[in-house]
C-alpha cells in the first residue's frame, strides 16, 4: 500500500506507521478528523484531478487530515488499503472503487465501523453513508443533444467510442446517447468502438475502422482522452470535416477545455470528480449535520468554444453569497396536496425543518391540481422569494411557469417528484427518491418471497397518471418481473394515490375479474389499505389469499403488516425537509448544488414490522 498524507512532512510518518504496524497512530495537534482516501488509481487524469480536488478542499479545513492510498488499479490492493486505513484509526473513509462488486464486502465492513463516502463508482447495495458521482446517463443525453444541434435536420452518421466494455459509466453514457439519438431518425450510430478510456487505444482502433467508413459526421468519445486519440487518427488519415465530442472537461494543457479552445473538440462536458464535495460532506457527516442525502449526482457543464468566449477565463465562474446580510431566506413551497399519509408527513417535515433552519416559509397547498401549483409558483414570483421549491403533481406542463421563475432570477428546486421538460436549465436540483428502484424493490420482494412456479396474477394500483412516481414505479416493477414469465400484471389502474380510490378500483377489478388474483402491487400504502378493505369485503384474506406489496412504509402500512394484511412495504422517505433546507442554505451561501440528491430508503417485510416500526417518525 502506498499511503501519503497531504503535507509532505507528515507523509513519511503516516506511511511508516501504515506499513509497519496496524496500531492506531496518535493524532497531530489540531487534527480533529482523520479521513482515509482510497483511490482506485493515480494514472487516469480524471482521477488525478479528483485527488487534487480532495487535497485542495482539505487544505481549507485545518482540523481534517487525509491519508491517501493509491490502489494502482488493483482490486486486491484496494481491499488491503481499506483494511490498513481502518487499522490506522480513521474516522471516515472516502473510497473511489476500482470495481463495484469486488469492493462491496470491504466497504460494508468499513461502514459497520465508520461513515463511508463512495465516489464515482457505486458499490452494490446501500451499505455506505453517501454516494457521490457524475450523472452518466445525463452526460450521454447531453452529448446526444449537442450532436443533434451540430447536425440539425440533415442526415448524419455518428461513431461512438466507448470506455471499458461493460463498465457502468460506459453503459450509462451510451444509454443516454442512444435515448436522444433514437428521437432523431436522421442520425445514425454507424460504429461503436471500445477503447478502454485510453487515448492510444482509441487512436489505433479508430485508425483501423475509419478506412471502411466513408462518411462520418461526428465522433463522440466517452472521454476527452479517447476523443483526442480519435482526432489524431483522422488527422493521420487525412479525413476532414468530422466533429468530435468528449467528456471530462478537465483544465490544464492536455485537458478537454484546452482541446475545445483549440477547436479539436466541438464540445466537451465537465464530469465533476466529486473530490471537493467528498471533503465537504465528510465534514458534514462527521459533524452530524442534518439533511445528508444517500446519493448525490453532480451537475455536468457543457463546454463549447462559445461558452469559453463567454466565460473568458474558461473556468466556471465562482458563485458568491446570494443573500444580503442580515435578511432571512424566504422559500416558497408549492405542495401537491394531502392525498396520502406520506404527503402529510412530507408537509410536516418541510414546515418543521424551515422553522428549525430559520427560513421564512410561504407554503401553498395545490389540492391535487396542477393549475393551483402553477398559481402558487406565480404568487411566489410576485412576492420575490429567494428560492421556490415544489413537488410537481405531474411531470409535464411546467415550461411556461418555470421560465417565468428563471426570468425573475428565482431558482427552482424539485422536491420529491421530477418534471419532464426539454430545458433542464429551468430547475436547479432535484431531491427525493429513486422511484424506479422502489418499483424494482417491490418486484424483487414479490418474486423472492412468493417463490411461485405456477401463474401469479398481479393487480397493479397505479398512482396519479402522469406523475413521476406512477411512471417510474411501473417501469421498475416491470423491469424485474419480465424475467419471471409466470408473474403477470393482469390489471393496472390508477387509484390516484388515494385510499378511497384504491378501494373503489380494487372492488371493481375483483367484481369483473374471473381469474384468481394472487398479488397486488400498490404504488402507495393508502391505495393498498383501500384495496385491503375491498379484498376483505369480497370474502378473501389479504396477506394470505392475496399477497400485497405497497410503497411508502408509513405508519398505516406498519399497522396493516402487524395485522397480517399487508405483506411488505417498500420505503419512500417523506422526510425531505432537512435536506431541502440544507440545499436552500447552501445555495444562498454561494455553494454549487448537485443536480440530483437521492434519499436513503429500505424495505420492510411484515415479518419484522413490529420491531421495525419502533422509533419511526412516519
Ligand atoms: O411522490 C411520492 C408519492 O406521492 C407517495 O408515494 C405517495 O403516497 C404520495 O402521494
Amino acid at each position: 500500500m502506498r499511503i501519503r498524507a497531504s503535507a509532505p512532512a507528515v507523509a513519511l510518518a503516516v506511511l511508516a506507521a501504515g506499513l509497519t504496524s496496524c496500531a492506531q497512530a496518535p493524532r497531530e495537534a489540531g487534527v480533529r478528523y482523520l479521513v482515509g482516501f482510497s483511490q482506485a488509481n493515480l494514472t487516469e487524469p480524471w482521477r488525478l484531478a479528483m485527488t487534487e480536488e480532495v487535497k485542495l478542499e482539505a487544505a481549507l479545513h485545518p482540523d481534517i487530515k487525509i491519508i491517501y492510498a493509491d490502489a494502482a488499479d488493483s482490486t486486491n490492493r484496494q481491499i488491503d488499503d481499506v483494511q490498513r486505513l481502518m487499522d490506522y484509526g480513521i474516522d471516515l473513509l472516502i473510497i473511489s472503487p476500482t470495481d463495484s462488486r469486488a469492493l462491496t464486502p470491504i466497504v460494508r465492513e468499513a461502514y459497520s465501523k465508520v461513515p463511508v463516502i463512495v465516489l464515482d463508482r457505486a458499490v452494490e447495495g446501500y451499505d455506505y453513508s453517501l454516494f457521490i458521482g457524475p450523472d452518466n446517463e445525463r452526460l450521454g443525453r447531453e452529448a446526444g443533444g449537442v450532436i443533434s444541434e451540430l447536425l440539425g435536420n440533415r442526415a448524419g452518421t455518428v461513431i461512438e467510442v466507448q470506455g471499458r466494455s461493460g463498465s457502468p459509466p460506459a453503459l450509462a453514457r451510451s444509454h443516454g446517447l442512444r435515448e436522444v439519438l433514437a428521437k432523431h431518425p436522421n442520425l445514425k450510430v454507424v460504429d461503436t468502438i471500445v477503447a478502454d478510456w485510453l487515448r492510444d487505444t482509441a487512436e489505433d482502433k479508430v485508425a483501423a475502422r475509419i478506412r471502411t467508413i466513408p462518411d462520418i459526421d461526428v465522433i463522440f468519445a466517452q472521454n476527452d482522452a479517447m476523443a483526442f486519440g480519435a482526432w489524431r487518427a483522422t488527422r493521420v488519415a487525412g479525413r476532414q470535416g468530422i466533429k468530435f465530442i468528449g467528456i471530462d472537461g478537465l483544465p490544464g494543457p492536455t485537458g478537454g477545455i484546452e482541446l475545445v479552445r483549440r477547436h479539436v473538440l466541438s464540445a466537451t462536458f465537465t464530469c465533476p470528480t466529486g473530490g471537493k464535495e467528498a471533503v465537504i460532506y465528510a465534514l458534514d457527516i462527521l459533524q452530524r449535520k442534518e439533511g445528508i442525502p444517500k446519493k448525490i449526482f453532480l451537475r455536468p457543464e457543457k463546454v463549447t468554444p462559445d461558452v469559453l468566449v463567454q466565460t473568458q477565463a474558461g473556468v466556471p465562474h465562482s458563485k458568491l453569497a446570494r443573500l444580503p446580510p442580515g435578511r432571512r431566506i424566504v422559500l416558497g413551497f408549492a405542495q401537491i396536496g394531502s392525498e396520502s399519509e406520506w404527503r402529510v408527513a412530507n408537509t410536516k417535515s418541510v414546515k418543521s425543518a424551515a422553522a428549525k433552519a430559520g427560513i421564512e416559509l410561504l407554503f401553498e397547498d395545490g389540492k391535487q391540481h396542477q393549475e393551483n401549483q402553477i398559481a402558487a409558483i406565480r404568487s411566489f414570483i410576485r412576492r420575490k422569494v429567494d428560492v421556490i421549491a415544489f413537488s410537481p403533481v405531474v411531470e409535464k406542463g411546467w415550461e411556461e411557469v418555470l421560465r417565468e421563475a428563471k426570468e425573475a432570477g428565482i431558482p427552482v428546486i424539485l422536491s420529491d417528484r421530477s418534471v419532464d421538460l426539454s430545458d433542464d436549465s429551468l430547475w436547479l436540483t432535484f431531491m427525493g427518491s429513486d422511484f424506479v428502484e422502489e418499483g424494482r424493490r417491490a418486484g424483487r420482494w414479490l418474486v423472492e418471497n412468493m417463490k411461485a412456479s405456477g401463474p401469479v396474477n398481479i393487480v397493479e394500483l397505479v398512482g396519479t397518471i402522469g406523475s413521476a412516481p406512477a411512471i417510474d414505479r411501473t417501469i421498475g416493477f416491470a423491469e424485474v418481473i419480465k424475467d419471471y414469465p409466470n408473474y403477470k400484471v393482469i390489471a393496472s389502474e390508477s387509484g390516484d394515490f388515494l385510499r378511497t380510490q384504491g378501494y373503489d378500483v380494487m372492488k371493481k377489478i375483483l367484481a369483473g375479474e374471473s381469474r384468481k388474483i394472487n398479488a397486488v402491487f400498490a404504488h402507495n400504502d393508502d391505495m393498498a389499505i383501500g384495496a385491503i378493505q375491498a379484498i376483505e369485503e369480497a370474502g378473501l384474506k389479504p396477506g394470505k389469499d392475496v399477497i400485497i406489496v405497497s410503497i411508502d412504509a408509513a405508519h398505516g402500512a406498519f399497522k396493516a403488516m402487524i395485522d397480517g394484511k399487508l405483506s411488505c412495504a417498500v420505503e419512500c422517505n417523506p422526510l425531505l425537509g432537512p435536506q431541502l433546507m440544507k440545499a436552500v442554505k447552501d445555495y444562498m451561501s454561494g455553494k454549487d448544488l448537485p443536480i440530483r440528491m437521492i434519499t436513503a430508503e429500505g424495505v420492510f417485510p411484515a415479518a419484522t414490522a413490529r420491531q421495525d416500526i419502533k422509533g419511526r417518525e412516519y
